[in-house]
């Protein structure tokens, strides 16, 4: 027999029991701490490319010290029993280090670098990025991540639709669903496809008519009380 396919589109919000804190959130979100406009944009890049090296740099230094947490280990697990594709907004590797094989990384990803002239020249980058490292063409080493105001790759935008499109199962995990066009992505499902959303905080969501089952969990609640109905 074919075996059903599950689709999980995560966001900042699978990684916060990890200890990654998430964007939006009234307290701790990191947007309450930075400007989006002096860290994550080209404008920034251009105007202090030190201030958003350093924001990088620490984010990567907090995401290695951080580990993969149950929900991250459930969706790996779930390997053994169905097609299961992984569709992130976010930059860390937690997914990759539970053992998750097939991820689509939407923003980029912390642990590569990457050339301002060429962006097809990516780099594994596990340590800090300084001003004046430089790609094999000379120029100036960034972060691999999708700054506001860049385009997200089409390629991985049509991939991840072609997923949606194709599942049984597609569960929305930890995200404020505000960013755009990654919020679209999970609207995509068909009519059969069984929709769910993990989050303790409600989120509101433009998923037009389909019929969502909401659990208000955390990411790892969720994911335990998903885990017994699937196996
Ligand atoms: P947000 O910070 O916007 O949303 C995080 C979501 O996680 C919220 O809905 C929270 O309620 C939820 N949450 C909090 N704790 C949780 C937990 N323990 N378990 C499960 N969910 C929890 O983060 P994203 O939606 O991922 O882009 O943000 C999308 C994009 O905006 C990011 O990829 C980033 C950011 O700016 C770029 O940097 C390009």
């Amino acid at each position: 027999m074919k075996r059903k396919s599950i689709v999980f589109f995560t966001g900042a919000g699978v990684s916060a029991e990890s200890g990654l804190q998430t964007f939006r959130e009234s307290k701790d979100g990191l947007w309450n701490n930075y400007k989006i406009e002096d860290v994550c944009t080209p404008q920034a890049w251009l105007k202090n490319p030190s201030l958003v090296l350093d924001f990088y740099n620490l984010r990567r230094e907090q995401c290695k010290a951080a580990k993969p947490n149950k929900a991250h280990e459930l969706i790996a697990l779930l390997e053994q029993f169905y097609n299961v594709v992984v569709v992130t907004q976010n930059v860390d590797d937690l997914h990759e280090r539970a053992g998750s094989s097939k991820i689509i990384h939407l923003h980029g990803e912390l642990m590569k670098s990457r050339s301002t002239i060429d962006s097809k020249l990516i780099y594994k980058c596990t340590e800090s990025i300084h001003l004046n490292d430089k790609c094999q063409k000379g120029s100036q080493l960034r972060p691999h991540i999708v700054w506001f105001g860049e385009m997200l790759e089409d390629s991985k935008i049509d991939e991840a639709i072609r997923y949606v499109m194709e599942c049984d199962i597609c569960v929305i995990i930890g995200t404020s669903l505000q960013v755009y066009p990654a919020n679209e992505i999970p609207s995509y499902v068909t009519e059969k496809c069984q929709l769910i959303l993990i989050d303790p905080n409600s989120v509101s969501h433009s998923l037009g008519s389909k019929r969502v089952k909401v659990l208000q969990q955390t990411a790892i609640g969720g994911m335990e009380e998903l885990f017994r109905n699937l196996i």
